[in-house]
Parts: C-alpha cells; sequence; structure tokens
C-alpha cells in the first residue's frame, strides 16, 4: 500500500476512483499556499515543543527545498497521490525522509485545504483591488479629457438628454467603486485562519492557532473547529463580488461595441485591442469587450455552480467541497484577465467628439428644456409637457429640429415664447443647466471628477 492513508485498506484503488477523487490536476496552484501553511504550522510545532526543534528545522528545510524543485519543475505530481497537500508530503518524505511525516501533526487535509484557499484568496482579492483601481484610473484620464464633450444620453436606447462624456464613463467608476468596496469588505472574512481546527474537532495536541495566525498574517482564528473546515462562504463572495463585477464590465462592453459600430461611430478602439475578419477586409471587430461582455456568463456559472454544492451538505467537511476549486480559479483568472484588458483598452480608445457633438445637433433631447423654459414663466409642468410634445411633433412634421424653428413657430404654441428660448435650446447650455447635485453640468462633473480622484489618491 503506497498511499498515505493505505493502512486501513487491503486492495488497491481502482483506476477510475484515483481519478475521479483526485483534484491534483487542478489544486497545484496552491502549491504556494500549501507549502506556506506547513512552514508556519511546523514552526508552531516545534515551539510548543510537540516536535523537536531538531526535528523542525529539518522539516522547515525539507518544505523549502521541495518548493524549489517544484518552482523548477524538477517533480511530478502524481494522480496517485490525490491531492496537492499528499504530493507534497510525499516530496517532503522522499526529500528528508520519515522525519516528513511528523509535518501532518495535529493537523487535516481540513483544515489545511481551507487555509490554502484563504491564503490564496486573501492575495488574488487584494490584486483584483489593485486592478479595479487601475480601470477606474484609465477612465478618470478619459474623462478629465472630455468634460465639455457632448454626447446623446440615453433612455430605452432612445436619445434623452446630452450629457457630458464625461458624466457618462464616470458612471462606470462608481459601479467599480462599489465593486471594490464590495471585495475590500470581503477581506475581513477571507482574514481568518482556518488550522488548528484538525479534521472538525480540534487535536488533542498542544497547538497555538493564534501563533500560527501572526506567522501567516491572520488577523484571527475561526473560533468554531467544525465552521472552520467546512465555511465556504469566503469564496462565495468574491464569486458574487465578481458576479456583480461582470454584469458592470459587460454593459460598459456593451456600450463600447455599440459606440463602435459605424452607426453610431462615437468611438474607435485602438487597433490593438481589435481584430480583423478572414473574409472581409474592411473589419476592425470589437471582439476584446464582445468577450468580456461573454466572460460574464462564465463567472455567473461559478458563483451557481459553488452554491448548488454547497446546499444541504451536512457538517462538517465533505468531499463535495473539493468542487470549490476550479470555479474560484476560473473566476480569479477570469475576473483579472478583464480587468487587466479593460485599462489599457479604455486608455487608449478615441473618443470622437465631432461624431458625438453632430449626433446631440440632430435630435430632440433638447425638448425639455422648453418645458423647463416654459414652467419657469409659469406654465404647469404638465402643460408645458403636452405643448412640447405638440411643437415636436410639428417639428418633426416640418423635417426641423427645435433649435431651427422661427419665434413666430414657437409663439402659435403659446405666447409666453420669446428670443431667448434659442439660447436655451443651444446644446451646451442644455447641459450647463443641468447643475443639479450629482448632474452633468460642468460645474458638476468637475466636483465629481475630484470625488473620484479622492477616492483614488491620485
Ligand atoms: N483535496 C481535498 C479538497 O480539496 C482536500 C481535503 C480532503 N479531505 C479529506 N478528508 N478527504 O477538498
Amino acid at each position: 500500500m503506497s498511499k498515505l492513508w493505505g493502512g486501513r485498506f487491503t486492495k488497491e484503488t481502482n483506476k477510475l476512483v484515483e481519478e475521479l477523487t483526485a483534484s491534483i490536476g487542478f489544486d497545484q496552484k496552491l502549491a504556494e499556499e500549501d507549502i506556506e501553511g506547513s512552514l508556519a504550522h511546523v514552526k508552531m510545532l516545534s515551539e510548543q515543543g510537540i516536535i523537536s526543534e531538531d526535528d523542525g528545522e529539518k522539516i522547515a528545510a525539507g518544505l523549502k527545498s521541495v518548493k524549489k524543485k517544484l518552482l523548477a519543475g524538477e517533480l511530478e505530481y502524481s494522480v496517485a497521490d490525490e491531492d496537492i497537500h499528499m504530493n507534497i508530503e510525499k516530496f517532503l518524505i522522499e526529500e528528508i525522509g520519515p522525519v516528513g511525516g511528523k509535518l501532518h501533526t495535529g493537523r487535516s487535509r481540513n483544515d489545511q485545504v481551507a487555509t490554502d484557499m484563504h491564503l490564496y484568496l486573501k492575495k488574488h482579492t487584494k490584486e483584483t483591488i489593485a486592478l479595479i483601481e487601475s480601470v477606474q484610473g484609465a477612465i478618470v484620464e478619459q474623462a478629465e479629457a472630455h468634460i465639455d464633450t457632448m454626447i446623446p444620453g440615453y433612455t430605452h436606447l432612445q436619445r434623452a438628454q446630452p450629457v457630458s462624456f464625461a458624466h457618462h464613463i464616470l458612471a462606470y467608476f462608481w459601479m467599480l467603486e462599489r465593486d471594490k468596496q464590495r471585495f475590500i469588505d470581503s477581506l475581513e472574512r477571507v482574514d481568518l485562519l482556518p488550522l488548528g481546527a484538525g479534521a472538525m474537532a480540534g487535536t488533542t495536541f498542544p497547538i497555538d492557532r493564534e501563533r500560527v495566525a501572526e506567522i501567516l498574517g491572520f488577523q484571527d482564528v475561526y473560533p468554531n473547529s467544525m465552521d472552520a473546515v467546512s465555511d465556504r462562504d469566503f469564496i462565495l463572495e468574491y464569486l458574487s463580488a465578481a458576479s456583480v463585477m461582470m454584469m458592470h464590465i459587460s454593459r460598459l462592453s456593451e456600450e463600447l461595441v455599440i459606440w463602435s459600430s459605424e452607426e453610431f461611430s462615437f468611438v474607435e478602439l485602438d487597433d490593438s485591442f481589435c481584430t480583423g475578419s478572414s473574409i472581409m477586409p474592411q473589419k476592425k471587430n470589437p471582439d476584446v469587450p464582445e468577450l468580456l461582455r461573454a466572460k460574464t456568463g462564465r463567472v455567473y456559472g461559478n458563483l451557481m455552480s459553488l452554491l448548488t454544492v454547497l446546499k444541504g451538505l451536512p457538517l462538517a467537511y465533505n468531499k463535495d467541497m473539493q468542487e470549490d476549486k476550479e470555479g474560484m480559479f476560473d473566476t480569479v483568472e477570469t475576473v483579472m484577465g478583464s480587468l487587466k484588458m479593460l485599462a489599457p483598452m479604455i486608455e487608449t480608445m478615441t473618443v470622437k467628439s465631432d461624431a458625438m457633438r453632430a449626433a446631440v445637433n440632430e435630435d430632440y433631447s433638447n425638448a425639455t428644456d422648453i418645458a423647463d423654459y416654459l414652467v419657469n414663466k409659469g406654465m404647469p409642468f404638465r402643460e408645458a409637457h403636452s405643448v412640447i410634445g405638440r411643437v415636436v411633433l410639428y417639428a418633426i412634421g416640418k423635417k426641423k429640429y427645435l433649435l431651427q424653428l422661427e419665434l413666430d413657430e414657437y409663439k402659435s404654441f403659446s405666447e409666453l415664447f420669446d428670443e431667448d428660448i434659442f439660447e436655451v435650446l443651444a446644446p451646451e447650455n442644455v447641459v450647463a443647466a443641468r447643475n443639479s447635485e450629482g448632474g452633468t453640468a460642468p460645474k458638476q462633473v468637475v466636483k465629481q471628477l475630484s470625488l473620484a480622484k479622492e477616492k483614488l489618491k491620485v
């Protein structure tokens, strides 16, 4: 029996069972975390006198040399050794002999794997946060350059009211800000140490969990050993924060796809972020935002999958939980890859201010302003709304925009109209007039920008 747990068995494991139960194919991504956790554990074991100082040093040196060999690609994982934990223990014993078998004293793979995952997610949550900030930085940069650039603002994808382009893209800054806060908040719960919970009930050895937490940089330990080995909420939190963020990224991506179409022509994505067609030589496709939009699906899928795996599981550890890993790795890689792409794509895109401006000139999105004009002259808003509805209908019939109607034509709808209506209707004034807090007027956008920069501390 070559298995680390083979003592109780009289038969070899069925090969198919070995393949089904093995996680080494994917949990080898936890190798560094696993060794880091083991180094802390062995240090504590020897400090507590649970193993001798001498053995502690041998094991620590052995672990370090296993790590070196692993990084150099000199060791080969084996499916027969099931997972990353047993593979590394096997390497260690091969490296330093039977004394390596003392490493697992007072510990179980259950608290070990949970610890590895906490270490992994804590590190990657911090990296995710930094990447979100780089996208926010790219948005701020574009916004700063386009406070006075006007674009039609839409509701129902129908032109509604003109807005500053900076205002439009800053909306995504705030979505990402909330996303970032969700990840920051999740750190609180990922920053707990499960190790020391043993298989589920604790251990008979006089371990010092606080000391291990201190060595590994965790702010606290799980207070309940059964919860410690069976909690996967911290992964669900990453997956759910990631899902909401990918939903935001998919919305921004959709806008980039629309804006870069010939019909809109509001932005041009840099050549280095586009691809061509194998048959139509004229084409420049926005594959990157299309893929970011699509990748949202697998992140949602990973969240649904883990929620379903965990549903109805009795305490404490169950092998089902091994299914937590692939979705987590896939999500972390998808999310970080998407954010890495997004920042330079936003930075390098060309904003076609003239085309945006031309669109603003050729629509009826200043209609609300005529209504507000009449309200300021004393007409109740509901009545003004109906008057302007008729003005718009009339203008469409005449194939004219609102700025192109004569004063006489306006006066035929209401005596309250005067020469100053034309000033009110100029797009610059339409935008500048929305000077309420959080509105699109340049004054407000400047304020908003400085708030955004404060969040980034740039
Ligand atoms: N590979 C396992 C996992 O990822 C490690 C824990 C195994 N524990 C056990 N009692 N079989 O969940």
